[in-house]
């Protein structure tokens, strides 16, 4: 008997086909999965995030041939990486240089996504998951952090995990567990470990699994912010669309290839980053008796970690700051449901929407920046303003969103 999905071939594929829906899945993703013809620039990060996820998979899984998780041998395990295992140095700086570039083109993808309004309904679930995953990176990139175990890895993971003590009532037990220790040690690092290796790949790239099913269960959102489905030809083709393979995959190889030449001169010329990427104190190994000067996160965690020093203590507790830092990241999740706008775009929205989204963009960048540097009175008054204003983005979107202008939305896309 024919397997159900057997799309009619005959020979190896046909055998094939009666077992395993081969060519369905190539059909359904692929070949006669239909884009919008007008994908711009902003599309290129979402297939640019799965090619650095890819990389980080089997960069990791050779650093982890020659890593040594353990607090006496971690630090110098990265340097025989570094100087004996050979291309281990490649390996390394691919890995660490790899963990920016995922955030950066995470960053562009989740800014795509707001301004063209495509967590709209009925993509809300695309969006959910996509946060779900950001999440996860988070913590992903927190917890290879410590690997190294060098000073700013160590003194990271203390700064971070010492928040949870200002959870009211079980914080201190909170901590604790999240350690394993009643400081960061050789314990916490060998569960860091685990969960960096094995727990949270498996959980990114299930989810990422449900972010493209999600995607292509709906259909792609585009620049124009329309339905192409509501336009379709007499058999079932959607006017606007065009066959992701072969057009979309030629067209996303030249975003890769533009995006290697930019990744490959950080990774071979400038693979600390200016300290950005790989901060100095972290050449040093890990001393729990000697605190850094200047503790700070790497830059993709510096926004929220602004806000976190923007929110004076109560009482001598961080929690406030904590519960501020926290809501920056839950309130993105419920963006869906905060958009009343009649259309998705930025293209059609209103004055407030735009002036709003680049307030907003503008805010969080500031305070990636004062996230950096050393905090003065005068910065944390500016990121005490920045921090409002990123809130008030997302409070009052309900209201300007329901009652600005907006301009017509064009029938079919405008390419
Ligand atoms: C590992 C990280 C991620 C990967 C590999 C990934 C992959 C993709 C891919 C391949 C697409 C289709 C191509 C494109 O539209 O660019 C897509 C679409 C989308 N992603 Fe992601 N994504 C990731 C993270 C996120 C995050 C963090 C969010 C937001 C919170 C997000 C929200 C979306 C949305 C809303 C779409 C639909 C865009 C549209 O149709 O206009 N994604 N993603």
């Amino acid at each position: 008997m024919a397997g159900y999905r057997n799309k009619g071939k005959s020979g190896f594929m046909g055998w094939v086909d009666d077992r395993f829906p081969a060519t369905a899945m190539w059909e359904d993703h692929l070949s006669k999965y239909y884009a919008p013809k007008n994908f711009n620039f902003w599309y290129f990060f979402g297939s640019l995030a799965m090619l650095m996820l890819v990389n980080q998979i089997i960069t990791g899984i050779w650093l982890t041939m020659s890593y040594n998780p353990s607090a006496e041998g971690a630090f110098a395990s990265v340097e025989y990486i570094m100087r004996d295992v050979d291309y281990g140095w490649l390996l390394r700086y691919l890995h660490s240089t790899g963990a920016s570039a995922f955030f950066c083109v995470v960053y562009l993808h989740m800014f795509r996504g707001m301004m063209y309004g495509s967590y709209r309904k009925p993509r809300e679930l695309i969006w959910l998951f996509g946060m779900a995953i950001y999440l996860a990176l988070m913590a992903e990139a927190f917890m290879g952090y410590l690997l190294p175990w060098g000073q700013m890895s160590y003194w990271g993971a203390a700064v971070i995990v010492s928040l949870f003590q200002a959870v009211p009532f079980v914080g201190p037990e909170l901590a604790e567990w999240i350690r394993g220790d009643y400081l960061i040690s050789g314990v916490t690092l060998n569960r860091f470990f685990s969960l960096h290796v094995v727990a949270l790949p498996i959980v990114l790239l299930a989810l990422v699994v449900l972010h493209i099913i999600a995607l292509h269960e709906v259909g792609s959102n585009n620049p124009d912010g329309i339905e192409i489905k509501e336009n379709k030809d007499e058999n079932g083709v959607p006017l606007d669309g065009i066959p992701f393979h072969p057009y979309y995959t030629v067209k996303d190889i030249v975003g890769v290839v533009v995006f290697l030449f930019v990744f490959c001169i950080i990774v071979f010329f400038f693979p600390e980053g200016g300290g950005y990427l790989i901060e100095a104190p972290n050449f040093e190994p890990a001393n729990p008796l000697k605190t850094p000067p200047h503790i700070a996160p790497v830059w993709y965690f510096t926004p929220f970690y602004a806000m976190l020093r923007a929110i004076p203590p109560i009482a001598a507790s961080q929690f406030p700051g904590v519960v501020v830092m926290g809501g920056a990241i839950a309130i993105l999740f419920v963006l869906p449901w905060l958009d009343r706008s009649p259309v998705k775009s930025i293209r059609y929205k209103g004055m407030f929407s735009k002036v709003a989204l680049v307030i907003f963009a503008v805010s969080f960048v500031i305070l990636g920046y004062l996230g950096v540097v050393a905090s003065t009175p005068e910065r944390t008054l500016v990121a005490q303003i920045c921090t409002a204003l990123y809130f008030a983005f997302f409070f009052l979107m309900p209201f300007y969103t329901k009652m600005e202008k907006t301009k017509p939305v064009p029938e079919r896309v405008t390419g």
